[in-house]
């Protein structure tokens, strides 16, 4: 059964109030269950009104792909692992790219979108028309191309499949921009053709597009992957809103605008966040802000101390703060974390999460853990809200988290890190650093803060360790 072209219309507008609707949901933890039951509404309405729109065939093999991709799905998501949730964005957003790539090969070769002929002035398009398509199937696929590779090589660094160093040489901007350069002269070239002759100078630049998106993610360094990923959530939308437009359906064009602007706004805010410029980790004109030159010596001596020991320096503190990072995920300690804090709150102590804005591996991990554990999101403290309370802190907890908490962030210009904000827990008065052995975090700088007067080293698995730690405590 096909439903009037108004009605449908009815259900765009309809999905595409619950799609802004869910955004606004999302931007907090409070509603963000909400916002994702928007979404799937959203989204039911939107499938059903474009599979019955009129003029839609193959309904069987329409509905079968669905059933076929929300069984995949399922099964994805009920086994992935909060920590790998970024490769499994980056490999959906390939995903969309590759989607992008393929409508705009299909709505090219479309008899439907040629231009009128004497032989059949009925069917195609008027020369603006088709003009106007021309360049839509071009940059959606320009776009579609970056975005498939781009993510695939972003899947591939945070999947450890690719290492995460920034592969880079001189003459790399230089060189994009020529590739940049060679698309636009292929645009032009391409949009002069008659019937599907442009197959060439479309194919010419679909490979060299797919080229741009491998080598501007290889450009970047760990520390600067969160915002890789989130500007790569942006070219998927905007690579839908093309495809959109090839395809002349209003809510994927509305869809797509809203995942572009929302990617690119949060990939600005972790930018300012990390104190990085949009525009080089963009362009990838060097990952990161350091010189690159010879490293800071580091000095002093690594201390550790057991379990009984740091149970005993909990016990005499008044004030705790708790700095999580990507370990806490992998140990999935946020259970007897919280158990820890309830068991300090009782005993009197001020407990408190200090939250970096890239800790773990995408925005937002530690404070879904830390939900999901049940932690009150009053004792969760962002890094900028907690930064000055560190000299008056007595003990500080790193567990699992390196980078975040890394000092050459502020003191060492030659680092990849350096000019990153980072929390100050080298202020207070003991800092206990909860992690397996002496290794670098993500970004693969070494930590000056372990080797620190005031730093004890509490080896071990986090959720291991917090479990030890509540018996002493309990005791
Ligand atoms: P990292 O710097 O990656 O450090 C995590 C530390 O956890 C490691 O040094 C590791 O040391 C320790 N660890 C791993 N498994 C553990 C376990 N089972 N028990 C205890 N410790 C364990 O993490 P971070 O401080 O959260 O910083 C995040 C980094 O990831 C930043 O560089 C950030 O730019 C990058 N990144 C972030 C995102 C987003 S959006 N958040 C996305 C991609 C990348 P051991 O091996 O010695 O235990």
């Amino acid at each position: 059964m096909f439903i009037a072209k108004e009605i449908q219309t009815a259900a765009y507008l309809f999905a595409s109030i619950l799609f802004i609707l869910s955004l606004g949901g999302l931007s907090s933890q409070e509603s963000a269950k909400r916002g994702v039951f928007y979404g799937i509404i959203g989204m039911i309405v939107a499938i059903i009104a474009t599979v019955s729109g009129q003029g839609v065939e193959g309904h069987v093999y329409i509905i079968s792909a669905i059933v076929v991709a929300a069984l995949i799905g399922l099964m994805l998501a009920r086994k992935v692992e909060m920590t790998s949730m970024p490769q499994l964005v980056a490999i959906l957003h390939s995903f969309v790219g590759l989607a992008a790539v393929l409508v705009g090969f299909g709505s090219y070769l479309d008899p439907k979108t040629q231009l009128t002929t004497e032989i059949d002035p009925i069917n195609g398009l008027s020369h603006a028309e088709h003009m106007i398509h021309l360049v839509e199937v071009f940059i959606g696929i320009f776009i579609g191309a970056i975005t498939f590779t781009g993510s695939i090589i972003a899947w591939g660094k945070l999947d450890g499949k690719v290492s995460s160093k920034p592969w880079s040489f001189k003459g790399l901007q230089t060189m994009n921009l020529v590739l940049l350069l060679a698309c636009v002269i292929l645009g032009v070239l391409y949009c002069k053709e008659d019937g599907t002759g442009g197959m060439i100078y479309l194919g010419i630049m679909t490979a060299i597009a797919s080229f741009i998106g491998v080598v501007l993610v290889m450009a970047i360094g760990g520390g600067d992957m969160p915002v890789v990923v989130s500007m790569l959530n942006s070219y998927s939308g905007w690579a839908a809103a093309a495809a959109g437009f090839m395809l002349g359906n209003d809510l994927l064009i509305v869809t797509g605008a809203l995942v572009g602007s929302s990617g690119a706004i949060l990939s600005m805010h972790m930018c300012h966040a990390m104190n990085r410029s949009f525009f080089s980790v963009i362009f990838a004109s060097g990952s990161g802000n350091g010189s690159g030159g010879e490293k800071k010596a580091i000095e002093g001596e690594v201390t550790s101390l057991n379990h009984e020991e740091v149970a005993t320096l909990l016990k005499e503190a008044k004030s705790v703060v708790i700095v999580p990072g990507y370990g806490m995920a992998v140990a999935k300690a946020q259970y007897p974390i919280y158990e820890m804090v309830q068991t300090l709150q009782k005993a009197g102590k001020k407990v408190r999460f200090a939250i970096h804005p890239v800790a773990g591996r995408l925005p937002g991990h530690m404070n879904v853990l830390l939900a999901e554990a049940n932690v009150p999101y009053d004792i969760v403290m962002e890094m900028d809200e907690i930064n000055d309370d560190m000299p008056t802190t007595d003990v500080v907890m790193v567990i699992g988290a390196n980078d975040v908490v890394n000092p050459s962030a502020q003191d060492d210009p030659a680092s990849s890190i350096y000019g990153m904000p980072v929390i100050e827990v080298w202020k207070a008065e003991k800092v206990i650093i909860m992690k397996r052995s002496m290794s670098a975090g993500y970004s693969g700088e070494d930590n000056p803060l372990f080797y620190k007067p005031n730093s004890e080293m509490l080896y071990g698995d986090a959720k291991v360790s917090v479990e030890k730690l509540l018996g002493f405590l309990r005791a």
